[in-house]
């Protein structure tokens, strides 16, 4: 695999459907439709980039490349989907999410649990571990370093993608 290979699934990533991505949508796609992970429109990511679209394109691009590699590529979908659940505007200065970078996976854990009742060892592993090595233990399983991967990728993307459009505004 290569660059432009991983470069092609980030952009397919930002118009998927149930039409044309089936297969993703039955891995993750019950999340996808409830409220709270719906509400996660709201937040700014990057610049013009919202929650939403960050979590699908880092749950797309691990769904992806775990399938290439032969790995678990649903509980890697639904980890993905679940890795920044936080209900609040990481930009925003507030006492309660202080050391957010290094805080909010935990977060993300307790409320994945809430969502889904109960989550398993695989896929709380790989919502706590996202961000090593800022934090720095790392993840337990091949499919979290994947996550870890996608989500600097698809991060690093949105920043670039943000600071062409204000260059060309
Ligand atoms: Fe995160
Ligand atoms: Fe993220």
């Amino acid at each position: 695999m290569n660059l432009q290979e991983i470069k092609d699934i980030y952009n397919r990533s930002l118009d998927l459907t149930p039409e044309t991505d089936g297969e993703f949508f039955e891995c993750a796609g019950d999340l996808l439709e409830t409220d709270e992970i719906k509400s996660l429109e709201q937040y700014v990511q990057h610049d013009t980039i919202n929650r939403l679209q960050h979590i699908t394109s880092v749950a797309y691009m691990s769904y992806v490349l775990c399938k290439k590699l032969s790995l678990d590529y649903l509980v890697t979908a639904r980890a993905g989907v679940m890795h920044d659940l936080f209900y609040y505007d990481w930009h925003e200065k507030h006492g309660g999410h202080r050391l957010h970078g290094y805080r909010h996976p935990g977060f993300a854990v307790k409320n994945a649990k809430k969502l889904c009742g109960s989550i398993d060892r695989k896929t709380e592993n790989i919502i706590k571990r996202h961000m090593w090595p800022l934090t720095p233990t790392p993840p337990k399983y091949k499919e979290g370093f994947i996550v870890c991967f996608a989500d600097k990728y698809c991060a690093a993307t949105e920043l670039i993608t943000c600071h062409k459009n204000k260059k060309s505004r």
